[in-house]
């Protein structure tokens, strides 16, 4: 698929059967964008699940993210190569550097040598990055030329709204991805949110995707129930009004929930 559609399906946690049946539902509700990754060992049953839905490959957009361990020369393309295998295809839609490293083990012109030479390669229509800061994005643009990161894939929901992140992928033209859109359910207990769902005789999930979409940020939420999967796919039809928008940028509260110890300093 040539372009990311706004709203895809996240797996992380998603292990075994349970990944493959998030994967099947999600397909079949309608979606054509798939996040996965190394790490998340889950990118065979992300496979097994896109092969049993019978949609062609081409339709979807498939994006996986290299883990960190992989990220030495010796290790990068072979690590590449076994994902493809696991997600039984012959390329992903997009290629993501999971983490930046805190420690120069592997410089970042190493490892994003080594992110280029798989698109030239073939291997991948697209490549970013993810949990990258601003002057981590600055430094991967002057190594990658710009337009070449497609986009950062960062927390970003209500509670963490990221603006600075957003501020600068936007001057540089780096799509946005929002990670975590319900802050792992605590967004949708917002009595704000709530009470703009009720208005919309919606759910807050719904609310809270429409304005992930209106806000230009692609998302990627993550579910293991048909009905949550179903309802987060139909989120495409609402439409917030510009108050509704306005009430919900008031809601940050710096409220991050991806930062372990190998994280970079944040914006
Ligand atoms: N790049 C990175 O470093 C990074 C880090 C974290 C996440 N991610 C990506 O982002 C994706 C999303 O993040 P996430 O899965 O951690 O968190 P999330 O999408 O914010 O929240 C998932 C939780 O929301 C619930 N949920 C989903 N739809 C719902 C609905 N309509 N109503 C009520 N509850 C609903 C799910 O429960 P049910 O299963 O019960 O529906 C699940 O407990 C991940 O799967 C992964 O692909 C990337």
């Amino acid at each position: 698929m040539n372009t990311m559609p706004m709203l895809g399906a996240g797996t992380f946690r998603l292990k075994q059967q349970d990944a493959i049946d998030s994967v099947l539902m999600s397909l079949n509700a309608g979606f054509r964008h798939i996040d996965t990754a190394q790490v998340y060992d889950n990118e065979a049953e992300v496979g097994e699940a896109i092969v049993q839905s019978g949609i062609a490959r081409e339709e979807i957009f498939l994006t996986t993210k290299v883990w960190t361990e992989n990220f030495a020369s010796d290790k990068f393309m072979a690590s590449v190569k076994q994902s493809l295998q696991k997600l039984k295809t012959d390329y992903v839609d997009l290629l993501l550097i999971h983490w930046p490293l805190k420690t120069d083990d592997v410089s970042m012109e190493t490892y994003l040598s080594e992110l280029k030479a798989v698109k030239e390669a073939g291997l991948t229509k697209h490549i970013g990055v993810s949990n990258f800061t601003n002057a981590q994005l600055a430094q991967a643009i002057a190594i990658l030329g710009e337009g070449e990161v497609f986009t950062n894939q960062v927390e970003i929901h209500p509670y963490l709204q990221n603006r600075k992140v957003v501020e600068f992928c936007q001057q540089h033209k780096v799509q946005l991805t929002g990670y975590m859109p319900f802050a792992y359910g605590d967004v949708l207990k917002d009595e704000v949110i709530q009470t703009i769902a009720q208005q919309h005789n919606v759910s807050a999930a719904q609310v809270v995707l429409a304005w992930m979409r209106q806000n230009d940020y692609v998302t990627i939420p993550s579910s293991t129930k048909q009905a949550n999967i179903e309802s987060n796919f139909a989120s495409l039809t609402l439409t917030l009004s510009a108050d509704d928008m306005a009430k919900i940028a008031t809601l940050e509260k710096g409220h991050r929930l991806a930062s372990p110890s190998f994280a970079p300093d944040w914006d």
